[in-house]
């Protein structure tokens, strides 16, 4: 792979990701890994990431001098670039000038702009700059406040710059990148959904072997959907996947997954149908973690009571179940520790945490893979657009989307407007532009309305469009005021208990993305 050397800011995921936009595998490491972990990982390249504002701030994390050493070509981002410069023999120094944003670039040769723009903008975030090279680099773009910007030595396939090609704002920034992998570092651009998929159906295969028999839940999300498919292509009808109806999904998921999915893969699929038993254990509850709990609880007892018959079933057949997919993703495995030394922020809420005594041995074929990759491999397996482009969908379903106790009534009035909402979002071709749209009814709440010749009192639903990259921060999307008007009339008109719809411009902070 292409280590991506985390400093310690939060732009060692994005890079990674950016690395493998240019088709070239990466993984991100921890700043703490010693020159011989680093080594023992058989990196073709590295990425130093950026970090902390200054090589020269209290606790500031060290680059251990030896990595250049092993003879790999380097690529240096910000804090990155600046503890290059230092341990070859540049220097750094407190220039008083800070940059901070959206900064014009001067680039002058070099591999890593060639046939980019002289001046371009790019995304800085520095304190100290870079004011001499070390020996036997060129300087290949500078700034205002950074006489040092960018440098290359092509023959050691060293190469770096001060601002952030990861971001959005430097919009040069993922061909530098680009050209820095396949110009400088020579490194061919394989890593494409067929390749991923290919490999990971091989790797499946050597795992569960040739008896082995594996089981699988679906929620009818992206990820357990791709899972799936791969250990289906992998290891045929000696997957069983099983999917708990639990009457909170939206319009059309059943049969998303009953059809769509089964007519694609060919998968065996075992459907507990547990609405009744969800709504009744829901009956009456309106505090959303109470929500959250008591749906976690029943869905664990259908998973397992389904999950006891087919190994039941299998068992009678002479064969035993003993792996279960599960779809944890690259971010996952990240974040709880397992790629890099930042911290564990983010709170895993999904639904479907399996009980201790369930003894299975794990098939997780996307840990490696982020979630734009899960896509692309979905289509690569023939999954249905449908499928594949979802966005996410809580575990916990249309009951926290619910503010107040739920009904069947009120999820039949919910799921009527979300499909409005989501059919006029596509319609507009927003999808790509919007992270999720959670629809929420506020069953609690009642307004006066008029409607033809009469009085209504009926309730509102909320529009809640964010735009995100990780559903950590999020923003509210921006929606062109007539797709806005179009959701509004069709849903006032066509579902009966709503006569208002409102809008929801919080960004995340202070609002979460759900209601609930
Ligand atoms: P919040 O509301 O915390 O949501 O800003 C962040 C992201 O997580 C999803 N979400 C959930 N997903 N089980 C899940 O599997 C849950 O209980 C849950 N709650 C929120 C939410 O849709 C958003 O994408």
């Amino acid at each position: 792979p292409v280590l991506v050397v985390d400093f310690g800011a939060q732009y060692a995921q994005l890079i990674a990701r950016r690395v493998r936009e240019a088709n070239v595998y990466s993984e991100v490491i921890s700043h703490t890994a010693t020159v011989e972990e680093i080594a023992a990982k058989n990196p073709i390249a590295l990425v130093l990431s950026g970090g902390p504002s200054s090589v020269y701030a209290e606790g500031a994390p060290e680059l251990d001098a030896r990595v250049f050493d092993l003879d790999l070509p380097v690529f240096g981002i910000c804090y990155g670039f600046q503890a290059m410069a230092q341990a070859l023999g540049g220097t750094v120094a407190h220039t008083g000038t800070r940059e901070y944003g959206r900064t014009q670039l001067s680039v002058d040769g070099g591999v890593l702009h060639d046939g980019l723009p002289a001046t371009q903008p790019v995304w800085m975030s520095h304190g100290d700059a870079v004011t001499d090279a070390p020996e036997g680099f060129t300087v290949t773009a500078t700034s205002a406040g950074a006489p040092v910007a960018a440098f290359e030595n092509a023959e050691r396939r060293l190469a770096g710059v001060q601002y952030h090609p990861e971001v959005m704002h430097s919009p040069h920034g993922q061909q530098v990148l680009s050209r820095f992998l396949h110009e400088t570092a020579g490194i061919k651009a394989e890593w494409t959904a067929a390749n991923i998929a290919d490999a990971l159906v091989e790797k499946i295969q050597e795992q569960v072997g040739p008896t082995g028999q594996a089981i699988c839940g679906l929620s009818g999300g992206v990820d357990s959907a791709v899972a799936a498919a791969l250990v289906q292509r992998a290891i045929g009808d000696r997957l069983t996947c099983v999917f708990v109806d639990h009457g909170l999904l939206r319009e059309g998921e059943r049969e998303q997954v009953q059809q769509d999915f089964v007519a694609a893969t060919g998968a065996k699929l075992v459907t507990v149908d547990a609405v009744d038993t969800f709504l009744g254990a829901l009956d009456g509850v309106s505090d959303p973690e109470e929500k959250r709990k008591i749906i976690g609880r029943e869905f664990i007892r259908s998973f397992e009571g389904a999950v006891a018959e087919v190994l039941g079933e299998n068992a009678t057949h002479g064969a035993d179940v003993e792996f279960l997919v599960q779809g944890t993703l690259y971010p996952d495995v990240v974040e709880s520790g397992g790629g890099s030394g930042t911290a564990n922020i983010k709170s895993h809420h999904n639904v479907g945490g399996l009980p201790d005594d369930l003894q299975f041995k794990l098939v997780e074929p996307l840990r490696t893979l982020f979630k734009d990759e899960v896509r692309a491999v979905g289509r690569e397996l023939g999954l249905p657009e449908d499928i594949v482009g979802r966005q996410p969908f809580p575990g916990p379903g249309l009951a926290i989307r619910i503010v107040g106790e739920i009904t069947r009534d009120r999820l039949a009035t919910l799921r009527q407007a979300d499909s409005i909402v989501r059919e006029e979002l596509t319609a507009a071709g927003l999808d790509q532009q919007i992270w999720q749209c959670p629809v929420v009814l506020l069953a609690d709440v009642r307004s006066v309305g008029v409607q033809g010749d009469g009085r209504t009192y009926g309730h509102p639903i909320v529009l809640r469009p964010v735009s995100s990259e990780d559903a950590m921060t999020a923003d509210w999307t921006r929606l062109p005021y007539d797709v806005l008007e179009t959701i509004s009339t069709r849903v006032t008109n066509e579902v009966s208990e709503v006569n208002r719809v409102v809008l929801d411009v919080t960004s995340k902070p202070p609002g979460t993305i759900e209601w609930e």
